[in-house]
């Protein structure tokens, strides 16, 4: 069935001393709005109306769609002057008979309680509650002697010690037949402490007509981000909820270990203590990422080794390769299966077939390295003439003798050999062997005469 879900997420968030909107701040690797909205579509919203403050409905709504698609809309709130007016603005846009309303900064908030409050509106409108060993700062909800909802009161507007002592506080979860809504927050006024319209008096004016029920959730769903600090503490919280949905799943994940939103991980894959995996990154079973490696939109196949310190974007690693120590794959390096990349060795739009290994020092850039072929230390493909880039392919089986430059465009055949110190400008046929570099001359006794003569000249220097 439909149901829209209205998210509150105007105001300027002036506590995160950003240009960025508050609810945009990454979070795990998402925006922080990403994830109410996310709860409100698996507590089964077919359409999610945000509501923000103008200037930033552009940026909202591109964002959200990216991963959301046309299930998101936006509806602009200017001034902010409160929830109850926000949530009004938002009501405009909303055709189903229920509707859902939420807040756009707390991203904590569970799928499940969502649809725990959903279910328990029966009469006009239904919320979800907490308690708390200190409720101060949230509304309170105050119940009749038969443990009725009555109403919900800020907590400025509280009028005794009896009810600020009261640890039901209002979680900003609401569910409410949408005609009830419109025509109560058509009735509201703004007799408060703060002088805003507040959502909460549409539960006293839902008590007195068709009923109102509170449902406990948990209080999580509270922890709202209103500055930097408390964007650290709910990130902190989200980390370690992913982090142990992966152990439960039998991930040996270390403490300290970043795993952001949406990452797959497989079987019996080790993540050391200051990995962090990024964006639609991929791994396999059986693979170790170890520490300090930064992986970003990349795909790892099964029983692969990441050693400390490495980086890769936008790559692909196959089955049991071996990457690093402090090695960088940049976007567009596709290493094979069983390949090795070694430490200093740096990859771009490069692929490295089954087996092949460039263990220390090198620059691949733009080429294609055959199954098994070998590129010894200091290798570098010499890719761009200042204007475009060229390619460097590799044949099967060849090996690449150490400090080799390989001026691209240019192609190694299969099983050839190109001779250490070598700047290979023209094809090398398979099975040749390339060799460039001046012969070598040994000049008998030399060294001590240099030696001496250098020595003179040194203390001639000194004298003068
Ligand atoms: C609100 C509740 C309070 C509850 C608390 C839980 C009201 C009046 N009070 O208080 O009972 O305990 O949440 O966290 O609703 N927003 C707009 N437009 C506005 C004002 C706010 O879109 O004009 C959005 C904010 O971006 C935010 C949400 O509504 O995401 C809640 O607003 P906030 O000012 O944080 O309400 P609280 O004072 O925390
Ligand atoms: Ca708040």
């Amino acid at each position: 069935m439909d149901l829209t879900a209205i998210v509150l997420a105007a105001g300027q968030g002036k506590r995160m001393k950003s240009a960025l909107a508050k609810v945009l701040h990454p979070l795990a690797g998402r925006p922080l709005c990403y994830f109410p909205v996310r709860a409100a579509i698996d507590a089964g919203a077919t359409r999610v109306v945000v509501v923000v403050s103008p200037g930033h409905e552009a940026s909202i709504a591109e964002r959200l769609r990216a991963d959301f698609g046309d299930r998101i809309e936006t509806a602009v709130q200017d001034p902010p002057r409160g929830t109850g007016d926000a949530a009004r603005v938002g009501l405009d846009k909303v055709q189903s008979e229920r509707v859902l309303v939420l807040c756009g900064d707390t991203p904590l908030v569970s799928p499940d309680d969502i649809a725990a409050v959903l279910a328990a509106l029966e009469g006009d409108l239904a919320l979800m509650s907490c308690r708390l060993d200190d409720p101060s700062g949230y509304g309170r909800v105050l119940r009749d002697g038969e443990g009725r909802v009555l109403e919900v009161r800020e907590d400025r507007d509280l009028e005794s010690d009896e009810q600020r002592a009261v640890s039901e506080v209002n979680a900003g979860v609401y569910a409410a037949g949408t005609a009830f809504l419109k025509k109560a927050l058509a009735q509201i006024q703004p007799a408060n402490a703060q002088g805003e319209y507040y959502l909460t008096d549409a539960v006293a004016l839902a008590a007195r007509e068709g009923g109102a029920h509170a449902v406990q959730g948990h209080p999580d769903g509270l922890i709202g981000v209103n500055d930097r600090r408390q964007l650290a503490e709910a990130e902190a919280r989200l980390y370690e909820r992913i982090a142990d949905r992966h152990r439960l799943a039998g991930v040996t994940v270390h403490a300290g270990a970043r795993i952001d939103d949406g990452i797959v991980i497989g079987q019996d894959s080790f993540i050391e203590a200051g990995a962090s995996l990024r964006g639609s990154t991929r791994i396999g079973r059986g693979t170790t990422i170890d520490a300090g490696c930064v992986l970003t939109n990349t795909e790892v196949g099964d029983g692969a080794l990441f050693k400390p310190y490495s980086v890769a974007t936008d790559s692909r690693v196959g089955d049991a390769a071996q990457i690093g120590p402090f090695a960088h794959l940049r976007p567009g390096s596709d290493i094979g299966a069983e390949a090795h990349i070694g430490n200093f060795v740096e990859t771009k739009k490069t692929r490295v077939r089954r087996g092949a290994k460039a263990n220390h020092l090198a620059y691949l850039g733009d080429g294609d390295v055959g199954e098994g072929a070998n590129v010894g230390a200091g290798t570098i493909f010499c890719n761009y003439d200042g204007f475009q880039k060229h390619c460097t392919v590799i044949g099967e089986g060849a090996f690449i003798g150490s400090d080799s430059q390989l001026v691209a465009p240019v192609s190694i055949g299969k099983g050839a050999y190109v001779a250490t110190g070598t700047t290979v400008t023209r094809d090398v046929p398979d099975d040749a062997l390339a060799i460039g570099r001046t012969n070598q001359a040994n000049k008998e006794g030399y060294a001590s005469r240099l030696k001496s003569r250098l020595a003179a000249a040194a203390k001639k220097a000194k004298g003068a």
